[in-house]
C-alpha cells in the first residue's frame, strides 16, 4: 500500500508543521473510531432534524449567525453553493482578481458575469492588495450588480475594510459573499488585532469559512454562516445539489469538536499565540529578515519570511513543513495549535539567526499585467469546444480554462477572457518558473 507507506513517511518526516490542517497532528480525539455516514441514528446533512441540525445550531450560536451549515468538501464547495443560489445567467458579480478558483466554478455553474476588480499590487509583498471600498463604489455606479464575492483575508493574511465594502454593497440592494476560508478563527482574536471577521460586520449575508485551516478541524469540513434566515432554503437546496450524499462524519463532528473547542480556549490559545508570534516577528526585525508585518490589515498568523538560497532544505533538515515556499516569499501559518504544542514556534525562533545568514535570492520582480478583458461569461466559455495551444499562440484569444495554479488556487486567467500581448509575455514568465504549463485552452 504505497499510498499509506509514504503518509508514515510524511507524518514522521512532518516534525514541525507550519501548514494546514489547523489542528497539525496535536488533537488525537479527532481521528477516533467512527468513520462512518448517514446510518440509522445518525442524521441526514441534507435536510438535519436531529444530532447535526443541533450541532450546527450550537456553532450557529458561537458565531452569532443566523444559521450554519456544515460542509464536507472545504470552502470550496460553500462558495459554488452561494454563487449559484445567489445568482443567475447574466446576472453581474463583482469578484476581486485574485479570487480563489471556486469563485469561478461558482460562475460556471450560475451563468453570472464577472465584473472584476481591479486591485493594486502591494510594493513590500508583491501581492495583490485587498479591494478598497472606494474601488467597489465605482464599480456599482458603472455595471448591474447581483451579488458580490470578497475575500476576508486572503491567502497571505491581508484582509479588506469588510465593514466598508459590506455597506457600499447594502446601499445598492446587493448580496454579500464572504469567502472567509482563512478566518474561523478571527472570532477569538478582536481584542489581540486580528482583523474583523465578516460574521461580525453588518450587511454580509453569506460568510463561508473552512475551519480545516486554522482550528482543530479535519481536512475539508469546513461551514457556512448565513446572516438572514431568508436566504436558508435556497442555499440548503443548492448545497444538496453539490455534496456527496455520503458525508463523513468523521468531518462532521471535527466541525463540532472545533467550534467547542475554539469557543472554551480560542481566546486564551490566540493570546498565547500572539506572545510567541511577537517574538518571532521581534527577533526577525533584529536580524533583518522582518517582511511586511507592519501591513495594515493584515492577520499576524500567517508569518511571512523573505525567501534565502538554501532555505528549502534548512528547514528540511529541521523537519520543518511551511504552507508555501513561492518566489521570495516563505508563509508558515500558525495556529492555536501551536499554542497549546509551543515546540514547533521554538524550533523556528531557534532557526532565525541560520536563515538570517543564508544568501538572499535576487529575483526577477514578474509584474502582472492588468487583466484581460472578460469578453463573454466563464460559462459560455466553459460550454464551447476549447483546442489546447502553447502560451505564444494564445494571442488575442479568449480562453476557455481557468488558470488558478496551486498552492494557493488564485486566479490568473479565467474562462472568457481574451489573452492580448502582456498577458502572453506575463504567462511565459509564471511558465519559466514553473507555475503554470505550457499550454492553455482556448476557444
Ligand atoms: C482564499 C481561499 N478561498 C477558498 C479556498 C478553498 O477552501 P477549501 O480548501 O476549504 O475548499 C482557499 C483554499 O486554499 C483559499 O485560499
Amino acid at each position: 500500500m504505497e499510498l499509506r507507506k509514504r503518509l508514515r513517511q510524511a507524518a514522521v518526516a512532518d516534525k514541525y508543521s507550519f501548514h494546514m490542517p489547523g489542528h497539525k497532528g496535536r488533537f488525537p480525539a479527532l481521528f477516533g473510531n467512527y468513520d462512518t455516514t448517514e446510518i440509522p441514528g445518525l442524521d441526514n446533512l441534507h435536510c438535519p432534524e436531529d444530532v447535526l441540525c443541533r450541532a450546527q445550531e450550537r456553532v450557529a450560536g458561537i458565531y452569532q449567525a443566523a444559521r450554519t451549515y456544515f460542509l464536507v468538501n472545504g470552502s470550496s464547495v460553500g462558495i459554488m453553493s452561494a454563487i449559484t443560489a445567489l445568482t443567475r445567467a447574466g446576472d453581474g458579480v463583482l469578484a476581486a482578481r485574485n479570487c480563489h478558483k471556486s469563485v469561478l466554478a461558482g460562475l460556471i455553474h450560475s451563468g453570472a458575469m464577472p465584473v472584476w476588480i481591479e486591485q493594486t499590487l502591494c510594493p513590500r509583498l508583491r501581492h495583490w492588495l485587498p479591494p478598497s471600498p472606494a474601488a467597489v463604489k465605482e464599480l456599482i455606479a458603472k455595471h448591474a450588480i447581483k451579488a458580490a464575492i470578497f475575500t476576508n483575508p486572503d491567502y497571505y493574511g491581508l484582509t479588506p475594510d469588510i465593514a466598508a465594502l459590506a455597506q457600499v454593497c447594502r446601499e445598492a440592494g446587493i448580496a454579500v459573499i464572504v469567502d472567509e476560508a482563512h478566518g474561523a478563527h478571527l472570532q477569538w482574536g478582536q481584542a489581540i488585532g486580528l482583523p474583523q471577521s465578516a460574521v461580525a460586520a453588518a450587511g454580509c449575508d453569506v460568510i463561508v469559512q473552512s475551519p480545516h485551516k486554522t482550528l482543530p478541524a479535519l481536512t475539508q469540513a469546513a461551514w457556512m454562516h448565513i446572516t438572514d434566515l431568508a436566504l436558508g432554503e435556497k442555499l440548503q437546496e443548492t448545497l444538496n445539489l453539490f455534496h456527496t450524499t455520503s458525508p463523513s462524519y468523521l468531518l462532521l463532528s471535527s466541525l463540532e469538536y472545533a467550534a467547542c473547542w475554539a469557543n472554551s480556549h480560542g481566546a486564551a490559545m490566540l493570546r498565547r499565540l500572539k506572545i510567541l508570534a511577537d517574538m518571532l516577528y521581534l527577533r526577525c526585525k533584529q536580524l533583518n529578515l522582518d517582511f511586511p508585518a507592519t501591513l495594515p490589515y493584515r492577520d499576524w498568523t500567517k508569518f511571512l519570511l523573505p525567501n534565502r538560497r538554501g532555505l528549502e532544505g534548512l528547514l528540511r533538515s529541521q523537519g520543518m513543513f511551511p504552507e508555501l515556499i513561492q518566489g521570495d516569499k516563505v508563509l508558515f501559518m500558525l495556529t492555536m495549535a501551536d499554542a497549546l504544542v509551543p515546540q514547533g514556534i521554538a524550533a523556528l525562533y531557534r532557526l532565525l539567526p541560520l536563515i538570517a545568514a543564508l544568501p538572499a535570492r535576487p529575483e526577477e520582480e514578474i509584474l502582472p499585467p492588468p487583466l484581460p478583458k472578460q469578453e463573454i461569461s466563464p460559462r459560455e466559455a466553459w460550454a464551447r469546444p476549447g483546442k489546447k495551444v502553447p502560451i505564444a499562440k494564445a494571442k488575442g484569444q479568449i480562453s476557455r480554462q481557468v488558470l488558478a495554479p496551486y498552492p494557493p488556487g488564485t486566479m490568473v486567467v479565467a474562462p472568457g477572457q481574451r489573452l492580448e500581448q502582456e498577458h502572453i509575455d506575463y504567462l511565459h514568465k509564471l511558465h519559466a518558473r514553473k507555475v503554470i504549463p505550457q499550454w492553455l485552452e482556448v476557444i
